[in-house]
């Protein structure tokens, strides 16, 4: 039995992850979740009464209590999904990205560091800290064409996308520099159930099913390379336990759509599940708005690297995940429900307007 320790497990992949790992007789799962307004404890109920499966709410910038936790728990494996994660906040707000996204990844790596060099060497060689990153510390690509491999120059252009850069950059230095056994992914535009209804899809199906505007920002025309959450979620335990340590691995799903295309393809989808009064469709909810300031045009993953070393592969297309995706919300108003009435009720984020 091999113990994980998960960060940001209550979020939207930790938690997907969470529901993946449980459900392995061969793991336990530790959660060590903030419960930031993104957080949510109710993404972990269908795995919360499990035997192998922990929460703990703490923050990872709280070094004695990481190293506490590490100490009693004795993970073999530390995924870090804890993070700010919404390019729109990091625009109104930027501190809390620094204050997690790096202050708090740093701290975690000495917590992570110190637990790592007490371990017996049996224990030291099955070691993994598996950061998860984006592909947004790349930057932006053209429309023509190209895509990131884990080659590409890092570039990154919103608060959220230099402070992930940042900890990534820090997570390889403690590999050069104090041997700390790592993994690193950067991940394309994740998708599905338990998202935060403030990102584009969630937001769109909710504003659609409360009759409200769709914003889409500028011309709608940037583009992002879609992938289900839980695809995600196999590529992250796949590259936790299989992947070489020092390693960073892209994971995409081969979906490039653009921002239209998505809103659009929602608004089909829902015209048939859950047709509005009087045959109207719900493009014509569609809204173009002012476009976010330093907007990266295009994101696009080169995923052969993890295809070719661990196998893995997406098994939903956009087309399919969206479905399921759009099904899920429908069938679960009891979890997003508190969320637009406490947390978020969908107003725009990250515009620079005052209003
Ligand atoms: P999310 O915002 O849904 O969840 C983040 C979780 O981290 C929340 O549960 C929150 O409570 C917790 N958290 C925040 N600060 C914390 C702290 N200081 N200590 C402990 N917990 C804290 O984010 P997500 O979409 O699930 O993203 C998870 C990770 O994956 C992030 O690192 C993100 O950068 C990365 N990523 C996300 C995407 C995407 O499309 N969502 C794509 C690629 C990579
Ligand atoms: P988002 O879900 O915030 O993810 P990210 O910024 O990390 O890619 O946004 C996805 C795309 O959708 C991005 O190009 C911005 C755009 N967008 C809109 O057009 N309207 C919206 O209301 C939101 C939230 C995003």
């Amino acid at each position: 039995m091999s113990c994980i320790l998960v960060t940001g497990g209550a979020g939207f992949i930790g938690s997907a992850v969470c529901r993946l790992i449980s459900s392995d007789d061969n793991h336990s799962v530790v959660v060590v979740d903030k419960l930031t307004y993104a957080g949510s404890t109710s993404s972990l109920e269908p795995v919360a009464g499990n035997a192998n499966f922990t929460f703990i709410r703490d923050d990872i910038g709280n070094r004695p209590a990481m190293s506490n936790i590490l100490q009693e728990h004795q993970p073999d494996v530390i995924m870090n999904l804890a993070a700010e994660s919404h390019v729109d906040r990091s625009i109104d707000g930027p501190s809390e990205f620094i204050n997690t996204n790096i202050v708090g990844t740093f701290s975690l790596l000495e917590a992570s560091r110190d637990y790592f060099e007490q371990l017996p060497d049996d224990r030291k060689e099955r070691f993994r800290f598996h950061h998860i990153s984006t592909d947004e510390v790349f930057g932006q690509l053209p429309l023509e064409g190209g895509k990131f491999t884990e080659e590409t120059a890092y570039a990154p252009s919103s608060p959220y996308s230099a402070s992930k850069a940042a900890s990534d950059h820090l997570v390889m230095a403690w590999h050069h520099t104090y041997g700390l056994p790592i993994v690193l992914s950067n991940c394309s535009n994740n998708y599905g159930p338990y998202h935060f209804p403030e990102k584009l899809i969630p937001l769109v199906i909710l504003n659609a099913v409360h009759e409200k505007e769709l914003p889409v920002y500028g011309t709608g025309a940037n583009v992002r390379d879609w992938l289900y959450v839980d695809d995600h979620a196999r590529a992250l335990v796949e590259i936790a336990l299989r992947g070489r340590t020092g390693q960073s691995y892209n994971v995409g799903g081969d979906a490039e759509r653009t921002n239209l295309q998505v809103v659009e393809g929602i608004c089909s989808i829902l015209d048939r599940l859950k047709p509005r009064k009087g045959n109207k469709s719900y493009r014509d909810l569609i809204t173009f708005v002012a476009d976010r300031p330093g907007h990266d045009l295009r994101y696009a993953i080169d995923a052969s690297k993890i295809t070719g070393e661990l196998g893995w592969r997406p098994l939903e297309t956009f087309e399919s995940g969206l479905e399921k995706t759009i099904d899920w919300y429908l069938e679960n108003k009891s979890w997003w429900q508190p969320i637009r009435e406490n947390n978020y009720r969908g107003q725009r984020l990250g515009s620079l307007e005052k209003v």
